[in-house]
């Protein structure tokens, strides 16, 4: 029934593209033991403060003394003064998941005791500190049906291996003949609140905040980011890597990429808390989805121009390369419309990050009765390299344009030196063209990172296929400012 269903699903081409390119990351975020080290210090203090907040039973039984006889006893009002952990570390279990193993930690308690021996009755207050708490979970990590991170506790055990009470009172000394019986009731109880507690805390406090993740990150008017999980987040020996899809897509109709993300080869640096590779394929699925969306269309007019140019935008200019104008158009404004056939295609190597656009150059005169005549077609071809950096957790970027080529693909005014329209081309892009991508590139695009994380100590490093960014990260607890 699923073959011929999916068989059936296959018949639209484009569904098929979508779900085999499903498994392969265009975006890959690598969590290193620094990083995770960082997230145990803020894990723990949280769980420290919810551990001393558990609410413990009353304790109440019978028993039987030598010469005595039976003796009632209550334990209540219990008070958890203090729960420390101060040892403890977060480790990877590859292909399983993570381990926090916390040893030596301790808690100190206070109460009330009574008792009641035939008809005497007595209380009193106690202390009591346990020490030698080791406590083990296992952390098992996943992604859901829309592609967020999810955490569970596969499993938690807590051993306590002291517990000293010290009971005050007329009667105190009695406890003492029966401590062994109340100190291991207490412990029972101790070690399954601390795992209740701590499966609670992951459940409500850590699986929302995992949450947060923003796995569709709309990014302007025409094109967001998915940055959903492709598989659940997969442990190594030295990391703990996600796989995101990494793909812009176009917000009013998006359509299957019609290429494959190109496997990443991670090197094995490890000194950052936090790296993310995009691959070409992120940079690429941008250019496919803003070309789909009509974005890289550029219409120059004469009053874009800077006015610190002497330059304007008319036949009255051309003609002194296109001496034809002078005669057929004489005297008008012109209007140049800058397109691409095909969204450009970038790569990235050890080099950098370049591309090679092929742009389009539509020449009109605009007509006294605003009617736009075309003169001419350029081709422009240039070699366009790019400068990326991490600015409040987005990635930013500038370009730099290197000679362009300028050939003619059709003229309506016969033909000339096209050669010579090289200078106005090369101020047109550079004045122009140019400072309005980059201001778009200067605002970036939006990593994926949880709330309230901030990134510093940044490292940009280019690799075959992809970009690696590297940061160390820093959490701002709520109500910080
Ligand atoms: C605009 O003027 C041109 C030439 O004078 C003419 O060929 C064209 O039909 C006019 N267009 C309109 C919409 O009036
Ligand atoms: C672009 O770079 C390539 C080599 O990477 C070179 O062969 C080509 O001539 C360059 N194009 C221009 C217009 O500079």
């Amino acid at each position: 029934m699923g073959a011929q269903s999916l068989a059936v699903a296959c018949g639209a081409l484009a569904l098929c593209l979508a779900l085999a390119g499903a498994t392969d990351p265009g975006f890959v975020v690598r969590i290193t033991q620094a990083g995770l080290d960082y997230a145990h210090q803020q894990g723990i203090t949280i769980l420290e403060k919810e551990l001393a907040q558990l609410k413990l039973p009353d304790i109440s039984g019978d028993f039987r003394i030598r010469h005595v006889g039976k003796v009632h006893y209550g334990i209540s009002s219990m008070d958890l003064r203090s729960f420390h952990l101060p040892h403890s570390r977060i480790s990877l279990v590859p292909n399983v998941g993570l381990q926090v193993a916390i040893s030596n930690a301790f808690a100190e308690v206070d109460g009330n005791w009574r008792v009641k021996i035939h008809f005497i009755r007595d209380r009193g207050s106690f202390d009591l500190k346990v020490e030698n708490i080791y406590i083990k979970i296992n952390l098992k990590l996943g992604s859901d049906a829309s592609g967020k991170p999810t955490i569970d506790t596969s499993d938690c055990s807590t051993r306590i291996s002291k517990v000293r009470v010290h009971f005050s009172g007329k009667f105190g000394w009695l406890y003492n003949l029966f401590h062994d019986a109340v100190e291991s009731r207490f412990r029972k109880i101790l070690e399954n609140k601390v795992c209740t507690n701590v499966v609670s805390s992951v459940h409500s406090e850590l699986q929302p905040y995992l949450q947060t993740l923003p796995v569709t990150a709309q990014i302007d008017a025409m094109a967001g980011i998915d940055y959903s999980l492709v598989a659940p987040p997969t442990a190594t020996a030295q990391a703990l890597d996600a796989y995101l899809k990494g793909e812009f897509f176009s917000l009013a109709h998006r359509s299957a990429v019609p290429f494959p993300p190109l496997p990443l080869a991670f090197p094995p640096d490890h000194d950052r808390m936090v790296y993310f590779a995009a691959s070409s394929y992120f940079f690429n699925t941008a250019g496919f989805a803003y070309h789909a969306a009509g974005a890289l269309v550029f219409e120059i007019t004469d009053s874009m121009i800077p006015k610190d140019i002497e330059f304007h935008l008319t036949t009255s200019t051309f003609s002194a390369f296109v001496p034809q104008l002078e005669k057929m158009y004489p005297d008008m404004p012109m209007k140049l419309r800058l397109s691409t056939l095909s969204a450009p295609f970038l790569s990235i190597g050890p080099g950098g990050l370049s591309l090679k656009p092929v742009v389009d150059v539509q020449a009109y005169a605009i007509l006294p009765n605003s009617t736009l005549a075309p003169l001419f077609l350029l081709t422009l071809t240039g070699n366009v390299s790019a400068v990326i950096d991490i600015k409040s957790s987005h990635i930013v970027g500038s370009l730099n344009v290197g000679r362009m080529k300028l050939s003619l693909k059709h003229s309506d005014v016969g033909t000339f030196q096209v050669r010579t329209l090289q200078s106005i081309m090369n101020i047109l892009a550079s004045s122009i063209l140019l400072p309005r991508l980059n201001a778009r590139l200067e605002q970036g695009f939006p990593l994926p990172l949880l709330d309230r994380i901030q990134l510093s100590n940044v490292l940009v490093r280019f690799h075959q296929n992809f970009l690696l960014l590297g940061a160390d990260v820093q959490y701002q607890p709520r109500g910080w400012r």
